[in-house]
Parts: structure tokens; C-alpha cells; sequence
């Protein structure tokens, strides 16, 4: 495969800005909250950068009793205050034009006929040539009847345009419902049309994790067993779980996001350096480092997991999870989840990953942490040392996006003593440029056809593969611990660090 049209190559290159060419977007789903908050201020924004083809055409689809003109309305009223690019009257009017709106719930024939009309009427008056992206962001047990029905009313069929579905996870619950979930849709849509989002694979961050490894010398000989003693991949936030009962309860924070986020950045930072960012040699590569990777046991020392209390996040006083409205108030659903995994290659053998997610933490941070082994030999008296810790590079995915490099240094003064610094990248000081929304950059590529930053089925399931038997472990073991809002999580994660004399960085 050339390297030509690779987003990855050229995503950013000002000389060849990456276009979508003549189609149209349907949204399933449309008022729910992703499609509110993320979506649509992200197809504005595309809009407005120019990346949008003059005569794109948005299909709203759902239950609604909504013209066109009130689905336009409620649109504007998303978008309006979320874009993120400025905002242009002279824009918004020509993305209005191509707006319109389908009433119908997912089952019923005569709705996927009008929606099959409304695309070739738009085919007709808006140039959009028959191609067409679904985009699903309805609960999983919703994609059959969605695709089933897409395909009776020939709007899978790629003779005329291409057609591309988009879906959001959950991708199931465990590694059988996942394999079942895309034979439906791989039934109906080949898998190089299926684009699964993984909105963590679209931000800027993630995707440097390729640059830093990759295009430079200085980082890559150290990622090995010879000088990593582990690595922390933490995903914090501090905001708590109100008013998403309906999703979350019974999910909980493994499934929400550890199988799918925590293990893709884990993906990208063991793999090896693929052949080229063509779609499928990345694949090849995660898929190989993923099917290496296992969870650790044994599970009662090697995982964590806890549900949050009340408490005060700040100077604010929160409920705990059973609190909020809508979750049961038995649920022992987890908000924090904590496990071990080992890879087996030559590169990662004997070096744990310690992957970690919760609510309603101390505060919100995405990093990824490389903890160097002591130097083996330390030529200082052990007083001189005594203040340095370990080695790192930490990659922070968010927010302060940027790389950091701790090490000892010497402190200033007769005396030879060392303590540790920071050598600190920064996106905002090195860059002007603001990075797009992560929707922003994956719907543009689904639009494109560019698949580099889309999980694949194989890696879908073989990331469940590697969580399922936690998940078992912990289905049969009671209650998650508790924590109290705004702590570092459950007493149990910290135990299962300083079991082996390690500890959790505080972000
Ligand atoms: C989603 C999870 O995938 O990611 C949410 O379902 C989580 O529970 C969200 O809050 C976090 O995304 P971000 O981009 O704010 O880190």
C-alpha cells in the first residue's frame, strides 16, 4: 500500500489538506448526548475548516416527530456553543441546507424506505453520488436491527456509492457477545467498511505516541525489559457518573473503558514499529502485541477494583454512586478498576503493566508512565541518593498534553546530593495550533476511508480475550471495595502495588 493518503502521513500537511469528496452522514441516535455534545459540533467544525465537501447532507434519524426545520433548530442549538473553530454565519447556512430529518424507530420497514429516499433524493439535488456513512450511536443491542434493516432497504448496497457504518462501543460485554456482535455486522457490512470508534485513538496525544517512539532515536532503544521496570497507564477522571445510570450500571469501569482505551494505548506503546502507518501494517502490529498480552494473576492480589462514596471532590461535597439517581442501590458495579497485565515478547517479558481507571478521583489525567530500573550501580553514598525516586517518561494524554522526562540532578550546593526534575514538554507552549476534537479527526477519516485509527474486530475481541477472565474473577467475588470521592481509589490498589515494593504515581 502506498503512503499516499495515509492520514497518518499527511493528516496534518497544509499542502494536501484531506478533503472528503462528494457524501452525506446519517445519524442514528441523533438525540442522545454523544450526538449533541461530540458530533455534531464536530461535523460544524469539520464544516468550517473546510474539510467538508460543498454539498455534504447530515440525515438526522430518530423517534421524533421533527421536521427538518426543528431538527435544524435543535442542531444549531447543539452545536452553537460547543464548536470549537469560530463561528460563521456563512457556514452554518450551507451545512443547514443540507440538513434533514427521519422519524422512525429501528424496526420499521416504511421508516428505512424514507430514510432509503431521503438519500437518493439528496443524491440528486446535492451531489452526494450515493455515498453514504451510518454512523450508530444507539446501545449495542440495537446494531442488528439498525444494519438488518439498512440492508432490506438497499441502503448497504455498495454498487451505486460506497457505505460505511460507524459505531460507538460497547462492543459487547465479554469476548462471545463481542464475536457476536460483528458477525451481525460484518453480516451485512464488510469490515472494511465497519469503522469502530475508539475516540482515544483520535487525539493528538495518542497518535505522538507513534512520533515519540518511532521518529526518534533518543526514546525507542529504552522501551525494554532491560531498562523499564513497569509501566502505569492511568486514566482519571473527577467527574462521577449522574444521569448515565442507564449505560453505566452493570457496565462499570472495565468494560467501559479499560478494554477498550487503557489496553489501545497499551497496544501503542509495546507494539513493535510497524512496516509503515498504512491502515493494515499498524493492525498487524497491535494485533500481535495484543495477542501476547494477558492479565496477571493471581487476581486477588494483581487487580483492584472499587465503587465511590460520598465525599468532596474539592470544595464540593458529592454523592457516592448509589446515591445518584437511576443506579440500584444494591449495584455493585465498579468505578474504579485496576489490574496487572504481562506481555510475552522478548521486549516486555517480566515488565507489568499496571493499568488503572476511575471516577470521581482526585483529579482528571490521562498519562502513560514508563518507570525506568535503578542505575545498576550508584557510585553515591546512599544518603547522597536518598531523594531520588525512579526514572520516568510519562506521557500525559490529557489535559497539559505534552511528554515529561524525570531524573535526578544534582542539588545545588557543596554537597553532591540528587534529587529529581522534570524535563517538560508542552503542547500549548510548543504549538499554536489548537489539536481538533478526536470526533473531529475520526469522523473525517471514516469519510475518507482511512482506517489507521479504527479498532479492528480481531482487536475488539482479542482485547476481551485478555480482560474476560478478571471480569469472571470479579463477578465472583462480592462487592467492589469503597473509596471515598476525591481519594486515589480503593485501599486495594495501592496494595497491589507495594506488594512488590512499587507504588502509584500521583498525577
Ligand atoms: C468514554 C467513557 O468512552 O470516555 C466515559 O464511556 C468517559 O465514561 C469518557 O467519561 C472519557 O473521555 P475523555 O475524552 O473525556 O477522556
Amino acid at each position: 500500500m502506498s503512503l499516499a493518503g495515509n492520514p497518518l502521513r499527511d493528516g496534518n500537511d497544509r499542502r494536501l489538506p484531506r478533503i472528503a469528496g462528494p457524501c452525506g452522514l446519517v445519524i442514528f441516535g441523533v438525540t442522545g448526548d454523544l450526538a449533541r455534545k461530540k458530533l455534531l459540533p464536530a461535523v460544524y467544525d469539520l464544516a468550517n475548516r473546510g474539510l467538508l465537501p460543498a454539498g455534504f447532507s447530515l440525515i438526522g434519524y430518530g423517534r421524533r416527530d421533527w421536521t427538518a426545520e426543528q431538527f435544524t433548530a435543535e442542531v444549531l442549538d447543539s452545536v452553537r456553543d460547543r464548536v470549537r473553530t469560530p463561528w460563521r454565519d456563512s457556514v452554518w447556512e450551507q451545512l443547514a441546507s443540507g440538513i434533514r430529518f427521519v422519524q422512525g424507530d429501528f424496526v420499521t420497514d416504511s421508516a428505512f424506505d424514507d430514510l432509503a429516499a431521503m438519500t437518493r433524493r439528496l443524491d440528486e439535488e446535492r451531489g452526494t453520488r450515493g455515498n453514504w456513512a451510518y454512523y450508530l450511536s444507539v446501545p449495542p443491542q440495537f446494531f442488528s436491527d439498525v444494519c438488518n434493516q439498512l440492508e432490506r432497504a438497499g441502503l448497504a448496497d455498495s454498487e451505486t456509492g460506497w457505505r460505511r457504518v460507524v459505531i460507538e462501543k460497547p462492543f459487547g460485554r465479554d469476548q462471545a457477545s463481542a464475536e457476536e456482535l460483528n458477525r451481525t455486522v460484518n453480516a451485512v457490512f464488510p469490515e472494511s467498511s465497519v469503522f469502530r470508534i475508539d475516540h482515544y485513538l483520535g487525539k493528538e496525544t495518542v497518535q505522538n505516541i507513534m512520533v515519540l517512539r518511532f521518529a526518534n532515536q533518543i526514546f525507542e532503544p529504552l522501551f525494554n525489559s532491560r531498562y523499564i521496570d513497569h509501566v502505569q497507564i492511568t486514566m482519571a477522571e473527577d467527574i462521577g457518573l449522574g444521569g448515565r445510570a442507564g449505560y453505566y450500571d452493570g457496565i462499570g469501569a472495565a468494560r467501559d473503558v479499560m478494554q477498550n482505551h487503557l489496553l489501545q494505548l497499551l497496544a501503542l506503546v509495546a507494539m513493535e514499529e510497524p512496516v509503515t502507518f498504512a491502515p493494515d501494517e499498524l493492525k498487524a502490529e497491535k494485533l500481535k502485541v495484543l495477542k501476547a498480552t494477558s492479565a496477571t494473576g493471581p487476581f486477588t492480589q494483581t487487580t483492584a477494583r472499587g465503587q465511590y462514596t460520598a465525599g468532596w471532590q474539592g470544595s464540593e461535597f458529592v454523592p457516592g454512586l448509589r446515591e445518584e439517581g437511576g443506579f440500584d442501590p444494591d449495584s455493585g458495579t465498579e468505578t474504579y478498576a485496576a489490574a496487572t497485565f504481562g506481555i510475552n515478547s522478548r521486549r516486555w517479558a517480566g515488565v507489568p503493566f499496571y493499568l488503572r481507571t476511575g471516577k470521581r478521583l482526585g483529579r482528571r489525567v490521562t498519562e502513560i508512565a514508563l518507570v525506568f530500573k535503578s542505575a545498576p550501580h550508584q557510585p553515591f553514598g546512599a544518603g547522597q541518593t536518598e531523594a531520588q525516586g525512579d526514572n520516568a517518561l510519562v506521557i500525559r494524554v490529557q489535559p497539559d498534553e505534552g511528554v515529561l522526562l524525570r531524573f535526578g540532578s544534582k542539588v545545588p550546593g557543596s554537597a553532591m546530593d540528587v534529587r529529581d526534575v522534570n524535563m517538560d514538554f508542552s503542547y500549548s507552549e510548543a504549538f499554536t495550533e489548537q489539536s481538533p476534537e478526536a470526533y473531529e479527526r475520526l469522523i473525517l477519516d471514516a469519510l475518507l476511508d482511512e482506517a489507521s485509527l479504527f479498532p479492528t474486530n480481531e482487536e475488539v475481541e482479542e482485547a476481551w480475550r485478555i480482560l474476560d477472565p478478571v471480569l469472571d474473577y470479579w463477578a465472583a467475588s462480592g462487592q467492589p471495595e469503597e473509596y471515598a470521592a476525591g481519594t486515589w481509589g480503593p485501599a486495594g490498589a495501592d496494595r497491589m502495588l507495594n506488594r512488590n515494593a512499587r507504588t502509584w504515581r500521583r498525577p
